[in-house]
């Protein structure tokens, strides 16, 4: 699973990723249509991003993976945070989505057509829901700091998800890095557990790094999962022949799991 921002709208990159000859399943980040954002609509770079992945860009749409018992469901993708989509232009163009409701209603749709009762989300950006302190899981740490910097389309897909008694056992993301700018060099929470869900982000920035003897280590998370359930979650540190380096075992930090009813909100 990639959460997406391989690049500035760098289809090397994409095209990199694609050619991995193992199944994949990939979110595109805001980095990922960055031009496409600033023109409104989608560039050259973009949709060729999109061909390159074909179905494994699973944005709105479903992935089953029976040997885990479980289905991947791709929320948004290129995803900024914040209460705005930023560009509805571009995600209606692609995704006849123009609105935060109907992106839920996407996100919903799809997990309603995943072949196992137990689901887990692919996105780049995590829900809002999950706390406003900078050093949340999903909490603005940058400009005026503070505030839920989480996707609203995502927590209003879980809530109606659940009412369809499919459980969610985790969203995967990233797009906010792991150390802050507030207060600056503090680390965010990046493992949380509300209920049946885990909620991870996998935003370790730079995710690659060099080690004493100067060799190339990159980040990776490590689920893994059986009838459904996910058993483990490690971090790990891989050099570039796949030798594991390292690997840390993850506890996630539990939150009360009691979801308040959230009201919808007229979009700006
Ligand atoms: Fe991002």
């Amino acid at each position: 699973m990639f959460v997406g921002d391989l690049g500035d709208e760098d289809v090397d990159m994409v095209t990199r990723i694609a050619d991995l000859p193992i199944p994949k399943a990939v979110i595109l980040g805001n980095h990922d249509a960055w031009q496409s954002f600033a023109k409104k609509e989608s560039t050259p770079n973009l949709n060729e991003s999109l061909d390159v992945l074909g179905d494994d860009h699973i944005a709105y749409t479903v992935r089953e993976v029976p040997a885990a018992g479980i289905s991947i469901v791709g929320a948004r993708p290129f995803s900024w945070g914040g209460q705005s989509l930023r560009s509805p232009e571009l995600y209606d163009e692609i995704y006849g989505v123009h609105t935060m409701r109907q992106s839920a209603a996407a996100i919903v749709d799809a997990a309603r057509n995943a072949q196992h009762r137990d689901i887990v989300i692919l996105a780049h950006n995590g829900p809002t829901g999950l706390g406003s302190e900078t050093d949340d899981i999903y909490g603005k740490d940058f400009g005026k700091p503070g505030g839920d910097w989480g996707d609203y389309d995502l927590e209003l897909a879980l809530q109606r998800i659940a009412g369809f008694g499919i459980r969610v056992r985790a969203v995967i993301a990233g797009h906010m890095h792991h150390k802050l700018l507030h207060p600056r060099g503090a680390e965010r929470k990046r493992f949380i557990q509300r209920g049946d869900t885990t909620f991870i982000n996998c935003a370790v920035v730079p995710r690659v790094e060099r080690d004493k003897d100067g060799k190339e280590l990159s980040y990776f998370v490590r689920t893994r999962w059986l009838e459904g359930e996910c058993t483990a979650i490690e971090e790990v540190w891989v050099d570039t022949h796949g030798g594991e380096h390292s690997s840390t075992p993850v506890t996630a930090e539990s939150i009360d799991d009691v979801v308040e009813t959230i009201d919808e909100v007229d979009e700006q």
